[in-house]
């Protein structure tokens, strides 16, 4: 199969960022095995069973009844990798999930890249009931290229003004967005939008997620640095952490809570940032949760279990609003 690649439009940016300091709530429980890295979720529409999807040499299941546990681990999707004939097509990344209430079907979004490259796929496979064993691979959606300006991974569905939109990037240009026709295809002409860039250090922003409330586009997105917390620690406040925009038309004009631009005045409003037994929380989504509102979910490392990618822990939070601002 070709997959295409879809052109950009190019913005640059200025100015300075500035961090806000907070008091968090803890995550919320979790027993069972809890180990998450880049987590994907999706409430099952038959039953309303929690599923979590982790990254972790392929895309791993985990499901509970209940979002405070027991968790369980409940084998991968696509154990054999994907057909997209690119290298990191035995190691996929960075799940996201979406529900098509049309076809009844899940859709799982993934990346195929390798750590550094932006010479990256983002694919999708679909099943009906989220177990392992029933995910069925459709291959490659779109491809970013090694000398580009943006990242094809890290991919978040979402759909802004009744138009399926890709959300997706990391570092380079930062997180941009796509036209989709359906959750197979990019519409016609599509091309990549830039929305959030961070013009300062080595750009590390990366995994937009976009949700819809009370007439405002949220993207919230992870800011600073992934991992290598052992081999390479970063300096305190540039491991990772959760940061949020807002916009009222979610294709673009995304501001923080000052009102700086998430594009070109380096905006971003922190929601979540490591505190007590939490370091470098993010790779996060969000759903609506049955009882508990929306709830931000993450990993993040436990400093008293370990600071390696194998080691992050769920975390989530039901988080609370002000002024139309969230926070945990
Ligand atoms: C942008 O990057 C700089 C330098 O790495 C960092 O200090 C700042 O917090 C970042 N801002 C956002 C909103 O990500």
């Amino acid at each position: 199969m070709k997959i295409p690649t879809v052109p950009s439009l190019l913005a640059t940016a200025l100015a300075a960022a500035s961090l806000v300091d907070a008091q968090y709530a803890d995550p919320g429980e979790c027993t069972g095995d809890c180990w998450a890295h880049d987590p994907g979720f999706q409430v099952r529409q038959s039953d309303g069973r929690y599923f979590r999807f982790s990254t972790g040499g392929g895309i791993h299941i985990h499901s509970s009844d209940s979002l405070t546990g027991p968790w369980e681990a409940a084998g991968e999707v696509l154990p054999g990798g994907s057909e997209v004939q690119h290298e990191g097509n035995d190691n996929l990344w960075a799940p996201d999930l979406h529900y098509d209430s049309e076809a009844d079907t899940y859709y799982l979004y993934y990346s195929v890249s390798t750590l550094g490259s932006r010479d990256s796929v983002i694919g999708i496979a679909s099943s009906s009931t989220l177990e392992t064993g029933s995910w069925t691979d459709h291959g490659g959606l779109f491809r970013s290229e090694a000398d580009g300006n943006f990242n094809a991974i890290d991919a978040n569905f979402a759909t802004i003004g009744g138009q399926p939109i890709l959300t997706f990037g990391s570092y380079w240009n930062g997180i941009h967005q796509v036209p989709l026709s359906g959750p197979l295809d990019l519409a016609s002409g599509a091309q990549a939008r830039n929305i959030a860039y961070n013009s300062t250090g080595n750009h590390a922003i990366e995994a937009g997620y976009v949700i819809y409330r009370r007439g405002w586009y949220y993207l919230f997105f992870s800011s600073g640095r992934a991992g290598e917390y052992t081999a390479n620690p970063p300096a305190p406040g540039e491991e990772y952490r959760i940061v949020v925009c807002r916009s009222s038309e979610g294709r673009g004009g995304f501001v923080d809570r000052e009102g700086r631009s998430c594009l070109t005045e380096n905006g971003g409003t922190t929601v979540l940032a490591s505190h007590g037994n939490v370091y470098g929380p993010g790779g996060q989504g969000l759903f609506e949760d049955r009882t508990r509102g929306w709830v931000l979910y993450y990993h993040y490392a436990n400093p008293t279990i370990g600071l390696e990618t194998s080691d992050y822990q769920f975390g989530w939070n039901a988080l609370q609003w002000s002024d139309g601002w969230p926070s945990v």
